[in-house]
């Protein structure tokens, strides 16, 4: 870092995530003399809101990162193959918020409540997990360290803005059409999403699950440093604009009643217990929508096992899911002075 402070870039700035990027960066006072936002050559020269002020879009090269700090990658896990080594061979450290580093034995995965520790390790590029994994995982963690989690099982209900701005105005085109009598146009997803729900995110594999169940699978291990936490996933995304829910399950090796679970998790960083059901409180995403936390509730023994839970985890997965947590990967940088100049 420069005496003056960082130059940090903003890679894919004009998407869903990097403009909230942005908009993260200036509420929480990233320490930097200077923000970049790059995206594609088609949006070069055009203008993003950052602030009070805006920022011009410049096209993101292979010379984009000679004097940038910390580049924030959103830009799809292409961009970030061809982009995040070059950016990392030029000295800058890279967080990228794709899939195409995170299982990466050489790249750490981090949630900054969960496991700063592995920032230590890093080689210039450090991976954000999958939207539905981090806002699991940081409920997971506490829970793990005081009884030992063995076993998950997930049910996401996961909104349309973790596909990108496009699938966003997609929901909102097919209930525009629904409600004019009009057959609903489906671009972004192989079936209407208005009013159903799908159980299928990316792409499907060889194993019968999906790559987006996967992905909870494997950075949750990863990311707890545990392979002994067994999880399987169903992901299923809804009719819903922002927030992702979770239904979650799980098996600890020692008990732990829903009083405990919910003394232990009003406790935990990043969490905000939301659990009064008399009186109909429960997380909810258009609560979530907006705010930093990790919301749980309707926190319960499951009955048929010796030592079980069940949960319902709620966060902003443009915001926890995805831009937050990159800032704060950021801001855990230099909190332990890991950044490369
Ligand atoms: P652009 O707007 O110029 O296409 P979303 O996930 O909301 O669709 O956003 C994707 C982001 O990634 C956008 O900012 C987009 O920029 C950027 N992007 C996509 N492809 C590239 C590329 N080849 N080089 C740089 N940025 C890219």
């Amino acid at each position: 870092m420069s005496r003056d402070g960082l130059v940090v870039a903003v890679a894919g700035a004009t998407g869903a995530v990097g403009r909230e990027m942005l908009k993260i960066l200036q509420e929480r006072q990233f320490p930097a003399r200077e923000v970049r936002a790059l995206a594609s050559s088609r949006s070069a020269g055009a203008r993003v809101p950052f602030g009070d002020d805006e920022l011009m879009v410049q096209e993101l090269t292979e010379d984009s990162f000679a004097d940038v700090d910390l580049a924030l990658f959103s830009a799809g896990g292409d961009t970030s193959k061809t982009f995040a080594p070059i950016a990392a061979e030029a000295g800058c450290v890279v967080v990228d918020n794709s899939s195409a580093w995170r299982m990466d034995p050489e790249v750490p995965l981090v949630v900054p409540e969960v496991n700063p520790q592995a920032l230590k390790e890093h080689k210039n590029i450090i991976a954000n997990p999958n939207c539905s994994t981090i806002q699991m995982v940081v409920v997971l963690k506490p829970i793990h360290d005081t009884v030992g989690i063995t076993r998950v099982v997930v049910s996401t209900y996961q909104a349309v803005s973790g596909s990108g701005q496009k699938a966003v105005e997609e929901l909102q085109n097919q209930v525009r059409a629904l409600f004019n009598m009009q057959d609903p146009a489906c671009e972004v997803y192989p079936h209407q999403i208005a009013f159903n729900c799908l159980p299928h995110i990316d792409a499907f594999l060889d194993n019968e699950y999906t790559k987006e169940e996967m992905k909870m699978i494997n950075e949750t291990a990863k990311i707890l440093g545990d392979e002994r936490v067994r999880v399987t996933a169903t992901t299923v995304r809804v009719p819903v604009f922002y927030g992702h829910s979770e239904s979650v399950n799980i098996e600890t090796a020692k008990k732990l009643s829903s009083k405990e679970a919910r003394g232990l998790l009003s406790q935990a960083p990043g969490i905000r217990v939301l659990d009064n059901p008399r009186e109909n409180i429960y997380p909810l995403p258009v609560d979530a929508a907006g705010t930093d936390e990790t919301f749980v509730g309707r926190i319960r023994e499951d009955p048929t096992v010796a030592n079980g839970l069940n949960l319902w985890i709620v966060a902003d997965n443009i915001r926890k899911g995805a831009a937050l947590n990159t800032v704060q990967i950021g801001e855990e940088l230099i909190r332990q002075d890991l950044l490369a100049r």
